[in-house]
């Protein structure tokens, strides 16, 4: 049985790393640690873990990580994981980290979009972009993982195949995504408070969200030239769930919906958590909520310039936690469903 630990075990990431975890028949859950004024009985934290699992949760110790475990998750706030990781590098451990500290490669662009400096710049070439859908091979190798973020992550799956195809201009891809306000961490915090989500429905971080260098970075791979890229967060008030809605205009108007269907299922052939769905169809955040599943609508017609993408997941789950575990089964060649269907 492989040995992990989780770091942050008392954030919502944390949280569903856990219950996954405790399903997987392959894995133990050796280590938890939090931000925690004194060790207390993850049972106590999570009534539902009563007499169901027991171990205690503290403040993190890095002899206990190193010698407890072999993988660790670290579900910490950007900057934390930044100062937490590069000494446990030097162990045998590997990590994968759900922050964004390790997902930009330029780490100027890091600093400008979260405000901070980068106090580990020579260790983000190292990361691994964990996206098992573009990465598989180099994540099978990886000791660090940069385990991507919510919004990102749907926005490259939907997009990328269309992208490659030649069929879009690269100028004018409009994102319109929603999500639900777990998105924003369990910590407190006056905008996720329920009098203030609750009957509302708002914009935010206009074209300056954190995500959106993220999402550039990993679709400018795939093309020659500058890509041009509108992306308008909302926050929805309902728990989770991440549902986007992508305008990609088209280089030639006589392509049918079903060319695109086409398309993204030769794309995503082997994908186990990428469901495309036939013309007329169109992705729900009920469908997706709770499993790990990425899915994918199209609509386009002969008399639009324009090819409308829906894609859904569950932003703890395929945008975190799920993706995190689908990560770790490729690292030590479990089935990569295990534990997340
Ligand atoms: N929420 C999402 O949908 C989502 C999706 C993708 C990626 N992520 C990323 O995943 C990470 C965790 O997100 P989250 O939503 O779970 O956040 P969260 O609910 O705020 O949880 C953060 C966790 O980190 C712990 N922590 C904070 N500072 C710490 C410190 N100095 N030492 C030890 N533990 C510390 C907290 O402990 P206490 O609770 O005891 O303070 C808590 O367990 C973030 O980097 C986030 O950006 C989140």
């Amino acid at each position: 049985m492989l040995e992990v630990g989780i770091v942050g075990a008392t954030g919502y990431v944390g949280e569903e790393l856990i219950k996954i975890l405790l399903k997987h028949r392959r894995v133990n859950i050796t280590y938890l640690a939090a931000n925690i004024d004194r060790p207390t009985d993850i049972g106590e934290i999570f009534g539902y873990l009563k007499g169901r699992f027991e171990l205690t949760c503290e403040l993190p110790d890095y002899k206990k990580m190193i010698s407890r475990c072999q993988l660790l998750f670290m579900a910490l706030p950007h900057t934390v994981s930044m100062e937490m990781v590069p000494p446990l590098l030097k162990s045998q451990l590997r990590i994968v980290d759900l922050s964004a500290d390790y997902r930009l490669k330029d780490v100027k662009t890091y600093e400008r979009f979260y405000k901070v400096k980068h106090k580990n710049p020579h260790i983000v070439k190292e990361a691994v972009y964990g996206l098992p859908e573009l990465y598989r091979q180099k994540i099978k190798e990886a000791k660090l993982i940069a385990n991507p973020g919510c919004y990102p992550t749907l926005a490259i799956l939907a997009i990328l195949p269309l992208l490659t195809s030649g069929w879009i201009e690269l100028d004018s891809i409009i994102i319109d995504a929603k999500s639900g306000f777990s998105g924003a961490g369990r910590k407190v915090n006056l905008d996720s408070l329920f009098s203030e989500v609750n009957e509302n429905f708002k914009a935010y971080k206009v074209n300056i969200h954190q995500h959106m260098p993220e999402i550039i970075q990993e679709l400018s791979r795939f093309v020659r030239g500058e890509l041009q890229i509108n992306f308008v967060p909302h926050l929805l008030p309902i728990n989770r769930g991440i549902l986007e809605t992508i305008y990609l205009k088209k280089k030639k108007w006589a392509i049918k919906t079903a060319d695109i269907i086409h398309l993204y299922k030769r794309f995503y052939k082997k994908e186990p958590f990428i469901r495309i769905y036939e013309e007329g169809n169109f992705p729900q955040l009920k469908d997706v909520i709770n499993t790990n599943f990425c899915d994918l609508g199209f609509y386009t017609d002969q008399k639009s310039k324009f090819i409308i993408t829906v894609g859904a997941i569950d932003n703890l789950l395929k945008g975190a936690s799920g993706q995190a575990v689908q990560n770790m089964n490729i690292m030590y060649g479990f089935n990569e469903t295990e534990g997340l269907l």
